[in-house]
């Protein structure tokens, strides 16, 4: 974290994180399976037969975690401990892009905050795995299915915008282990998806189609968003945090340029409550559905883009956007709260898929980056160990 100013004394950030232990202490008592979203008193998890490799998984230990970190419980600890080693296993699944999901948050978090060298080891594996969905020819990381020898044809010419979020894992491996080939895929996919994926009026396609063998760029899609040519707001907000993310570890222009876009872009079209529709695009604004858990991204996307801006001397640039980080992350408390209805979960109101009629849920990823977004506001040497200074000694192409 950069020098930007702590709300430590925030009465409305430190009642949400009274609320936030509460919670999850309560989830920690009865949960057996991943949580995954929620519409009533119980979370609706991951039944590991049907999906293994669920990209949610991290989501619940990292939020362990991050409470661990804020109170010193070892309760949390030890769950989190016993969470990660479920997870373990994934290291060697070739089958997912979400790796990088998966074990930043539940591994690499954990290890910095208990010095527990064995998560890290899991942690490389599990990168040395991502990178073998690399595709040479189009420069991308795969998004969907497995690569070759067994992945399909369509499957193997996907890219998506989420993939950006999985690249820090990537980063992360390089500046453990001094082995580059980690973050020259991370930099070649964000070129790409750069490239491909993010529009000249800082838009977003979630999803981009390419001929595998030749890599060959063809077209835009999606699959969660309104339209191909249209603008997800979630992944819009994957795409903003991850390319200050790749920023702020490689110190490539165009990768702060890129996050810059996608951040005015975001504040052209904010709606009042600072909470995104659920598709910029969607004909049915304002008479639809909003993303809580976009918003949370955003807020935590918005204080890398603010760290970057901070790391290069743009100190009002930086001010303004932890600024508006910051009314976001009160307004996701003071509007879009769980804390009056019967969900054991932080936020109300996310949109997992419209497209696929899961809508008005609370989400996972939505409690995880609300707490993460409250933690970099609120406790600074926390976030520093939880999320120390991003930035590579090692070059990179
Ligand atoms: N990465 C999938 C999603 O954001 O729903």
């Amino acid at each position: 974290m950069s020098n930007l100013s702590s709300q430590v004394d925030n009465p409305l950030f430190n009642n949400a994180l009274d609320y936030a232990f509460s919670t999850l202490e309560g989830n920690m008592q009865v949960l057996q399976d991943f949580p995954e979203s929620c519409t009533g008193p119980e979370w609706t998890t991951i039944v590991k037969n049907r999906v293994p490799s669920n990209w949610v998984n991290g989501f619940w230990v990292g939020q362990l975690w991050l409470a661990y970190g804020h109170t010193n419980d070892e309760r949390f600890a030890d769950a989190a401990r016993q969470w990660s080693d479920k997870l373990a296993w994934l290291k060697d699944s070739v089958g997912t892009h979400d790796l990088g999901f998966i074990f930043y948050l539940s591994h690499v978090i954990g290890a910095r905050l208990t010095g527990d060298e064995k998560l890290y080891t899991s942690a490389l594996q599990a990168a040395s795995t991502l990178i073998k969905r690399y595709n040479s020819r189009g420069e991308y990381l795969q998004a969907w299915g497995t690569p070759l020898p067994t992945g399909t044809r369509k499957d193997r010419g996907r890219i998506n915008i989420d993939i950006m979020m999985n690249l820090e894992l990537l980063y992360w491996a390089t500046e453990y282990s001094g082995d580059t080939r980690y973050a020259d895929v991370a930099n070649q996919h964000a070129r790409t998806s750069r490239l491909t994926l993010v529009r000249a009026d800082g838009s977003i396609a979630q999803v981009g189609d390419f001929d595998p063998d030749s890599g060959l760029f063809i077209h835009e899609e999606t699959h969660q968003g309104f339209s191909f040519d249209g603008c997800w707001s979630r992944g819009h907000a994957w795409g903003q945090y991850g390319f200050a993310t790749a920023y702020l570890y490689t110190g490539f222009d165009s990768f702060l340029e890129t996050s810059r876009k996608n951040a005015q872009y975001l504040e052209k079209n904010l709606p009042a409550d600072l909470v995104p529709f659920w598709d910029y695009d969607s004909p049915d604004i304002p008479d639809t559905y909003k993303d809580s858990s976009a918003s949370a991204v955003y807020a935590c996307g918005l204080l890398e883009l603010a760290n970057c801006e901070s790391r290069i001397g743009n100190q009002s640039a930086a001010e303004h956007l932890q600024k508006l980080a910051s009314t976001m992350t009160e307004s996701l408390w003071q509007n879009y709260s769980a804390k009056d209805t019967p969900m054991p979960t932080l936020l109300k109101e996310g949109a997992r898929s419209v497209p696929h009629n899961y809508m008005e849920q609370a989400l996972i990823y939505g409690d995880y980056y609300f707490l993460e977004a409250l933690t970099k506001l609120t406790r600074p040497e926390l976030a520093m160990k939880a999320f120390p200074e991003k930035h590579l000694t090692y070059k990179t192409t």
